[in-house]
């Protein structure tokens, strides 16, 4: 059987990035440290700096007089406020990608633009984007709820970075109707793109796919997708534990990719269950 893991797969720039700084606070830093929701989608990484003590909440009173770690997703801006008002020290580690589209939001929010976000309106990171407009964005997730928006003269629509290709240009398609004036921002992360690409390339040659990554992780849930469309036998999973040896029966081309968060450890064991115990 051969086994082709897809480029790009496992942490992005702003996941790596985000743990990086946070093992090093965990060092450095002589306050307890608070990360501002999991730091991360991944359950055995979030267990692992829970061992470290570094503890997760979404309560700024919780983190009075100790330090905060904001994760790649961001937060509203009024948050950073309520910490200042509170003692609290921030380590900002706001994916820079994330941070420009809220800086989109903001400034376009301040022109008297109408801000249109699409993507998952629950996902901290469009709960984040919408804090830097005063909480006024339509948040849009499927394209008939395009219908059921009001007609906007100055229109200004961002992207969650990591919502689909297909999703954004079909949804801006149907935006472009109800405004005089549409500021079109694709803010959709490279790393996203660059994953659900090659995601898509292996999916299309073999006979099953895994998809690796935290069941929260929306953009695990999108590579699922993206790989589902290509190949039927597609399965996601979180961990080595959970594959099903029996989607190999018959296979002789085995596809791999993983969410951005989902750590370099988790894709190697999988890979190496497949190869002890997936067959010939
Ligand atoms: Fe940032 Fe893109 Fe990752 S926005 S957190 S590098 S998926």
């Amino acid at each position: 059987m051969n086994i082709y893991i897809a480029k790009n797969s496992g942490f992005c720039f702003g996941v790596k990035r985000a743990l990086k700084k946070t093992l090093e606070a965990v060092k450095q830093e002589e306050n307890k440290i608070f990360t501002f929701g999991p730091l991360i989608h991944n359950t055995q990484v979030i267990n692992r700096l829970n061992s470290l003590g570094v503890k997760s909440t979404d309560k700024i009173e919780d983190a009075e007089d100790s330090t905060l770690i904001i994760r790649s997703h961001g937060i509203p801006l009024k948050i950073y406020d309520e910490a200042e008002e509170k003692n609290v020290e921030i380590i900002d580690l706001t994916c820079p990608f994330v941070r420009r589209v809220q800086e989109i939001a903001k400034e376009y929010y301040n022109k008297e633009y109408k801000i249109v976000i699409i993507g998952n309106p629950k996902h901290p990171e469009v709960i984040g984007i919408n804090g830097w407009c005063n909480n006024s964005a339509y948040i849009i997730e499927e394209i008939d709820e395009v219908e059921k928006l009001p007609f906007i003269p100055k229109m200004c629509v961002v992207a969650q970075t990591t919502i689909t290709f297909e999703k954004w240009n079909t949804i801006i398609k149907e935006l472009d109707k109800k405004a005089d004036e549409v500021r079109e921002f694709n803010t959709i992360c490279l790393a996203t793109k660059e994953r659900q690409e090659a995601s898509a390339e292996i999916a299309k040659k073999v006979d099953a796919m895994i998809v690796i990554g935290g069941y929260h992780s929306s953009n695990t849930q999108k590579l699922f997708k993206v790989s589902k469309s290509y190949c039927d036998n597609s399965i996601h999973i979180e961990t080595a534990d959970e594959l099903p040896l029996e989607i190999f029966e018959g296979c002789k081309n085995v596809g791999i990719t993983a969410g951005a968060s989902t750590p370099d450890w988790i894709i190697n064991e999988v890979v190496k269950k497949i190869e002890n115990e997936g067959g010939d």
